[in-house]
């Protein structure tokens, strides 16, 4: 085939099915259908044949998930007094050695034989039987069912019984520099950028828990079978806080969201076959039914600022993860769900990562990853405590002395009874070593000690910001009809929406008309507002297309509004089609109200605002 050839069949190739643009009917594919079209996302590179989950946000979409993310900004790190990073996407090797995600961030693979595609082996035995969490089963379990299921590949229909499934590590690995010398990867959560600076944050903080660490970036994972639209895809934006804190001092301000309600599906209710019930933030910390009130508080936090953005609260739910579903380093997990299409998706997941991150980056580099919590009052305490004669040692063990020594004292703090005999042994990389303890130099020592350094633990909110989005677009999706036509059209909210304003001349052929609306555009560009601009068409079909992308209001500039004094405009609703006039002098002041929450039939209480 030749390069042209080839180009030819890369146009005329149906679009990515896992992006759903492929003709489906689905609430998904429409929004997707709609998203391609109105260019809020679709397929990257799709003119070289596009690679599965990898998307490309478009106009609309990019302005959109911009407002999505600097809502969460304003909520969860400006009014929340918390801080903001940003990390590089790419990490060396010896922090996911250090985090658990080289050895533990894996899923299971089965590859068919005919046609070799990969699929999700958990899927798999999810999509064939009442199984709702197969990633908590073995790879041989996971074999077996396949077998027991009859399961056949979804592609071509061959038979995956007695296929090998493994475990796929879903980082994308590189090189950092030329050579393999320094083996980096690309994060797989945006956390880890979080963590290894702590020993520098916490100075910022100035040493004092609790305080919170936000970040927005790209995480990546090299998913075994991308699929569902923005749902799974190989690169997606995070937007994460870890909270750091004394587990056994700091309390979150809950009183500030006790009295948020919270649809919760525990793991009982879900063992139970039981459903969702709604719980005060308040009751559920009293009654144990969400153990952490750190987690609670985001919870009721996080609630109110789901409804904020659009989310449809009779599709959402807090999920509690069961215990074998929660990742390597979760204590307790909570997810919140949107459905969509009828099924429940992750959209965030709350964890309780206890000290487990801190811990392991001190293990692996070091110092720095403690604060020192300084006591009400000194303390005075006895310290047992060794002073190896190393003259001793070190004849008597070579290069292995100062092992022995610390050996005795990490004996001497956590048994200190060991000392009491003739002799001691301590045990040096799989050997042992008996010391006389007269060498070892036992001794108890009263001090006096101002404080202690602890390791904070870390509550995690961590949102995807991808799945926000689609869920958002989802559940603003709106048909109605207007004039014997139907019309679409997304209700996002207004402070949200990528495009806030098209100014639309009536007609495009008349000078002045077209000279004052281009002069409201700008003004109200200049006010900060996005604002679009539509002279082709007419004048219904102009509207529907703004209809399509969401835009709150059309501002239309007709023949009143260059002929009679005061000049006016009129406003367009998007949401009821209503419409009013306003006059330039207001307009501004006007959309700019609407922007910020005030409702269109509040707007026609204005003295200067006429329904039309
Ligand atoms: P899932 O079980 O659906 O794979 P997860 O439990 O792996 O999700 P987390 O590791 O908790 O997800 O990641 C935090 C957030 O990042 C999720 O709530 C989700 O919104 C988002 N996220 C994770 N993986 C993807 C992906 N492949 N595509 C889009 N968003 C994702
Ligand atoms: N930081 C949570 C996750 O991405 O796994």
């Amino acid at each position: 085939m030749s390069r042209e050839d080839d180009r030819q069949a890369s146009a005329e190739r149906p679009s990515d099915p896992t992006l759903l643009t492929d003709g489906g009917t689905s609430e998904l594919a429409t929004v997707a259908e709609l998203a391609k079209r109105r260019g809020f996302f679709f397929q990257t590179a799709e003119s070289y044949g596009g690679v599965g989950g990898l998307v490309t946000y478009g106009p609309q979409g990019s302005a959109l998930k911009r407002n999505i993310e600097d809502r969460w900004r304003d909520r969860f790190v400006t009014r929340a007094g918390n801080m903001e990073l940003s990390a590089p996407d790419v990490m060396p090797e010896p922090v996911f050695e250090a985090s658990g995600h080289l050895d533990g961030f894996d899923d299971m693979i089965v590859e068919c034989p005919e046609c070799e595609t990969a699929h999700r082996a958990d899927h798999l035995v999810e999509d064939s039987s009442e199984h709702e969490d197969a990633e908590a089963l073995g790879i041989e379990q996971i074999g077996e069912l396949i077998g027991e299921l009859e399961i056949a590949c979804p592609d071509c229909g061959t038979a995956l019984a007695g296929e090998s499934v493994d475990e796929f590590n879903l980082m994308f690995g590189t090189d950092i520099g030329p050579g393999s010398s320094q083996p980096g990867y690309l994060r797989p959560e945006t956390a880890q950028g979080i963590f290894t600076e702590f020993p520098r944050l916490k100075e910022y903080a100035r040493g004092k828990l609790p305080f919170g660490v936000a970040q927005i970036g790209d995480a990546y994972r090299n998913e075994i079978a991308p699929r569902r639209g923005l749902i799974r895809v190989r690169a997606f934006t995070q937007a994460e806080l870890e909270q750091f804190i004394d587990p056994e001092e700091d309390e979150p301000a809950i009183e500030a969201v006790a009295d948020v309600e919270l649809p919760l599906y525990t793991a009982p209710a879900q063992a139970d076959e039981g459903g969702q019930e709604t719980y005060t933030v308040r009751k559920a910390v009293e009654e144990g039914v969400i153990e952490s009130a750190w987690i609670a508080y985001y919870l009721g936090l996080a609630r109110d600022w789901y409804e904020a953005i659009g989310i449809d609260m009779d599709r959402f739910r807090y999920r509690q993860h069961k215990a074998g579903e929660r990742a390597h380093y979760a204590a307790d997990c909570w997810d919140a769900e949107t459905e969509l299409d009828g099924e429940w998706v992750e959209v965030t997941g709350f964890a309780y990562r206890s000290d487990y991150d801190l811990t392991n980056h001190a293990a692996a580099t070091g110092d720095g990853f403690t604060v020192f919590k300084q006591y009400d009052e000194p303390k005075t305490v006895e310290r047992p405590g060794v002073d190896p004669d190393m003259s001793t040692l070190g004849p008597e063990f070579g290069g292995d002395a100062s092992a022995v020594a610390d050996a005795l004292a990490s004996l001497a703090a956590s048994e200190p009874d060991a000392f009491t005999g003739d002799t001691v042994t301590v045990e040096i990389g799989g050997d042992s070593a008996t010391v006389a303890t007269d060498v070892a130099n036992f001794a108890v020592e009263t001090v006096t000690e101002t404080g202690e350094h602890i390791t904070p633990h870390v509550v995690e909110p961590s949102f995807g910001i991808g799945r926000l989005f689609y869920s958002v677009l989802v559940h603003s999706y709106e048909t109605d009809e207007v004039d014997g036509e139907e019309r679409t059209y997304l209700s996002v909210p207004a402070e949200l929406a990528p495009t806030f304003a098209c100014v639309v001349p009536l007609v495009s052929n008349e000078p002045a008309l077209v000279e004052q609306a281009e002069q409201i555009r700008d003004q109200l560009r200049d006010a900060g507002l996005e604002v679009a601009y539509d002279e082709s068409g007419a004048i219904g079909r102009r509207y529907r297309r703004q209809d399509e992308i969401g835009t709150p209001v059309c501002v239309t500039v007709d023949h009143e509004s260059i002929e009679e004094e005061p000049t006016s405009v009129t406003v367009r609703d998007r949401d009821t089609t209503a419409q009013a006039r306003v006059p330039v002098t207001e307009l501004r002041d006007c959309l700019l109200a609407l922007r910020a929450g005030t409702s269109f039939s509040d707007l026609l209480d204005r003295d200067a605002v006429t329904p039309v």
